[in-house]
């Protein structure tokens, strides 16, 4: 069932650019987002000013994707919210708010106690899940699903990807509705995201050997930090996530700007850094904090577009992985794939089954 693989985790990894393509093509008509069948169009989406994003762990980091995205193109203030703070927070949603779960099981006991909350407040709900006919998924007002198959290694990747995927198309179809993106630029962005699994196929052909390499070098580690910013930043989250996750080494994600304000002091040569820097006009801020934990003793690990590699100059990072540049606001789509192999591969150093790591669970049904 394994499919040859080893495990889950690498299968899942490899089915993404197919997961993608299952998951958008449906979705898509005349060059434009079409979820008029999820009960979405540009009339019902048109008057949201307000969206929240509420989520657990991968799922929650595809939301912060999704903020960045939706906020810089439809211009709507975007609030991402771990679905168990939410639920105890008598938070801020009410009528003519849209409140957005993400989950792939559909199943996780407080992001559907969030949606209940949420709904009881008034607020309209779209979820965002894998499982077929889950509890999420009934009790939505809209719904869009992810079309990755069954996920079932504990380790989200797959789901993640696609939970991406339909967050762009929904970004796009609010982008028109609220006019703030022509026809023109939305058809631009939908076909350059159909052309995301042919890119995701790529990175995973040419950059697992580049993971499986690195990973040797993370087998003794302790304890490391993910720097980005902006996208760069929610990525680093679910690549913190993904690692810890599947190796037991601890492992934070900080904003690249940040680490100056308490979180540098950490830094020493046996901690290493890895760096993600996809976004062109915030790479040269990225760099300049590589070159600080560098000198610091930081064996840094860099995942970058191949236009940044190629203007870097010599021995600013260890270890470099290139992916190839695509569309700016898509790029944690590829990007996510060298930080779910290096996870992997990490993890099998390290003797570890990363398909059922320990403690976990693949559904979390009780808070
Ligand atoms: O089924 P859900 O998407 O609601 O699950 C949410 C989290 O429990 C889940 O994403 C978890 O963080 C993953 N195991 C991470 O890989």
């Amino acid at each position: 069932e394994k499919g040859g693989y080893p495990h889950f985790m690498i299968k899942e990894i490899s089915e993404q650019p197919e997961a993608i393509r299952t998951t958008i093509m449906p979705r898509i008509k005349e060059g434009l987002p079409f979820l008029e069948e999820c009960g979405i169009t540009t009339e019902t989406i048109k008057n949201f000013k307000n969206i929240t994003i509420v989520a657990c762990g991968t799922a929650m980091h595809a939301g912060m994707v999704g903020k960045y995205v939706i906020e810089d193109i439809a211009r709507v203030p975007v609030n991402v919210d771990i679905a168990s703070e939410f639920r105890y927070r008598n938070p801020i949603v009410g009528e003519g708010d849209l409140v957005i779960i993400i989950s792939q099981s559909g199943e996780t006991a407080d992001s559907l106690a969030a949606m209940r909350l949420a709904k009881q407040k008034g607020a309209k709900t779209l979820a965002i899940v894998n499982a077929k006919g889950s509890s999420i998924a009934r009790e939505a007002d809209m719904l869009i699903y992810t079309l990755a198959g069954p996920e079932i290694s504990v380790p989200s990747t797959k789901a993640y990807i696609t939970q991406l995927s339909v967050m762009y198309l929904f970004a796009f179809e609010l982008a028109l509705a609220k006019e703030t993106i022509s026809t023109a630029e939305c058809k631009r962005l939908v076909s350059a995201l159909t052309k995301m699994p042919e890119a995701v196929q790529y990175v995973i052909d040419n950059c697992e050997d580049t993971c499986k390499f690195v990973a040797t070098k993370l087998v003794a580690t302790d304890s490391l930090l993910y720097i980005g910013r902006g996208l760069d930043y929610a990525l680093s989250m679910e690549g913190s996530l993904k690692l810890k996750e599947v190796s037991y080494i601890h492992s934070e994600s900080y904003a690249a700007g940040e680490l100056k304000h308490g979180t540098i002091s950490l830094i020493d040569e046996d901690v290493p850094v890895i760096a993600v820097a996809t976004q062109t006009g915030i790479i040269p801020k990225t760099i300049s904090n590589v070159v600080e934990v560098k000198s610091r003793g930081a064996k840094v690990i860099l995942v970058c577009t191949d236009a940044c590699a190629r203007e870097l100059k010599d021995g600013v990072a260890d270890y470099v992985i290139e992916i190839p540049h695509t569309d700016e606001l898509l790029m944690p789509i590829t990007a996510v794939v060298p930080l779910q192999i290096l996870a992997y591969y990490t993890s099998i150093n390290r003797g570890i089954d990363p398909d059922k790591p320990k403690n976990l669970a693949k559904s979390v049904t009780v808070e």
